[in-house]
């Protein structure tokens, strides 16, 4: 009969182990009994940028990279990006079921009645200098209103997490449309809950006392879907960065903070910034092939290509192109996007990138999305954070409540010098 253990030896000692496989993994704390002699502290596993580490157990999203899978709570993106939205999805990710129309009214409507916040706030998004990036505001923003809403620090309290739940996901959008406004010099548009989620956050951004304003159906919409697809990515480098800075009971809003920094970096939500500042270096579709070849010689990164997680086609990116051209059809299309078209024509025949896997990703096209809406580059990232929130909200939910979990803390290698003694400075040789 087969038995779900591992049989290990210890060549050190000549000592055998029989360690519990549950799950398809064994728990790295069971390494401990293996030792050289009682007072060691016994072996621990090293796996730097977590390749081949699970740091916690969690129901909410289902990523098979090979296979191009990616479902939230059970429901497969695809199903969801063509008859759900953004809010309905949050709560899906916050609460692991859908809403009745009963619970997504009340939902929606503690949401939108949060979209606004401090007038001090506002004081706050004013105080940068006209060229901040906007992520950098956004950080900001977030990490001041923990000094708002001081009751966000009590996470213990299921209904203090509620309320500060709805307080983020309803004022980030308004924080984004606020960041973007100061830098463009025009007045602020204070929330308008009639318009829906995202078209009140294009509202915000783009009203100008125009007449009879309104903000056309299939942008509106396609934000959605781009909002919807980002909702969640299991536990990618800003939900890890939300999981091990809620470990130690710190606020949301400290939280959201640290992990909007995580997603500002350009490996990470910066790479869609980053793939339109590379087309834009690319310049022209004739121009592509040679800049593929420098990719390669130079040893640089295809932005917006490969995955830690998919070996395959990102299902994302295969949803976001269709949305692309419904875009398009309202903002006309623009002469990257057949730059980017080509690059992704090319790659995909191309030996170095069949060999390594690397297809695009989802940030492949929301660059190009974001673009033809008339987004400055800048601000992609955070139209990333914006519905990345909800993941990271869900992810600190479900590790608040998870038994196993204590405050992160991971174990190193030490490889520097044995105890030595210090060196007066007038002993120490000069630098050379
Ligand atoms: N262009 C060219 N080569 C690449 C690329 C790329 N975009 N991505 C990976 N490679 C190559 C590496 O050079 C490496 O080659 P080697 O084994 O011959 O040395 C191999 O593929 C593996 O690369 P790693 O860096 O080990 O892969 P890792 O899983 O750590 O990185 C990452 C994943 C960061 C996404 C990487 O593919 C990358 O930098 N892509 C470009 C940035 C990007 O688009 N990021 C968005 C990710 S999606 C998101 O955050 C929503």
């Amino acid at each position: 009969m087969t038995k779900n253990t591992l049989s290990i030896t210890d060549n050190r000692t000549g000592k055998s182990y029989e360690i519990e496989v549950k799950d398809g993994c064994i728990r790295a704390p069971d390494l401990r009994q293996i030792k050289l002699h009682p007072d060691d502290f016994g072996l621990i596993s090293n796996d730097p940028a977590y390749m081949n580490t699970a740091a916690c157990a969690s129901s909410i999203t289902y990523i098979d990279g090979e296979k191009s899978i990616l479902r939230y709570r059970g429901y497969p993106i695809e199903e969801l990006a063509e008859k759900s939205n953004f809010l309905e999805c949050a709560y899906l990710l916050i609460y692991g079921e859908l809403p009745t129309a009963a619970q997504l009214d009340v939902w929606i409507t503690h949401i939108m009645r949060h979209t606004f916040f401090h007038e001090n706030l506002v004081g706050i998004i004013q105080s940068f200098r006209y060229d901040a990036h906007p992520m950098g505001i956004l950080i900001s923003a977030m990490a001041a209103l923990s000094t708002f809403h001081a009751e966000a620090r009590n996470v213990e309290d299921p209904e203090v997490r509620e309320r500060q739940i709805w307080r983020i996901l309803g004022k980030l959008p308004t924080i984004a449309a606020f960041a973007y406004r100061v830098r463009i010099g025009r007045p602020y548009n204070y929330p308008d809950s009639s318009r829906g989620y995202t078209g009140n956050f294009l509202y915000m951004l783009d009203y100008m006392n125009e007449r009879e304003y309104e903000v056309p159906e299939a942008l509106s919409r396609a934000l959605d879907v781009l909002f919807l697809l980002h909702a969640d990515h299991e536990q990618n480098c800003s939900t890890a960065t939300m999981r091990a800075v809620g470990s130690t009971r710190v606020d949301p809003y400290s939280a959201v903070a640290a992990s909007a920094a995580a997603l500002f970096g350009p490996l990470h939500g910066g790479a869609n910034e980053a793939v339109l500042r590379m087309l834009e270096e690319i310049g022209s579709v004739a121009a592509v092939p040679k800049y593929i070849e420098g990719v390669k010689k130079e040893h640089k990164r295809l932005m917006g290509f490969g995955h830690r997680i998919y070996t395959s086609y990102d299902p994302r990116a295969s949803i976001i192109k269709k949305v692309a051209y419904d875009v398009f059809e309202v903002t006309g299309t623009n002469p990257l996007i057949d730059v980017a078209l080509e690059l992704e024509r090319i790659a995909l025949q191309d030996e170095y990138f069949v060999e390594h896997k690397l297809y695009p990703n989802v940030d492949f096209y929301s660059g190009i999305i974001l673009r033809a809406m008339r987004f400055p580059t800048d601000m992609f990232p955070v139209l990333f954070a914006i519905p990345r929130a909800a993941g990271w909200l869900a992810q600190w939910i479900e590790m608040l409540d998870d038994p196993e979990q204590k405050i992160a803390r991971p174990r190193q290698v030490y490889t520097g010098p044995e105890q030595r003694s210090y060196v007066p400075l007038q002993n120490r040789l000069s630098a050379a």
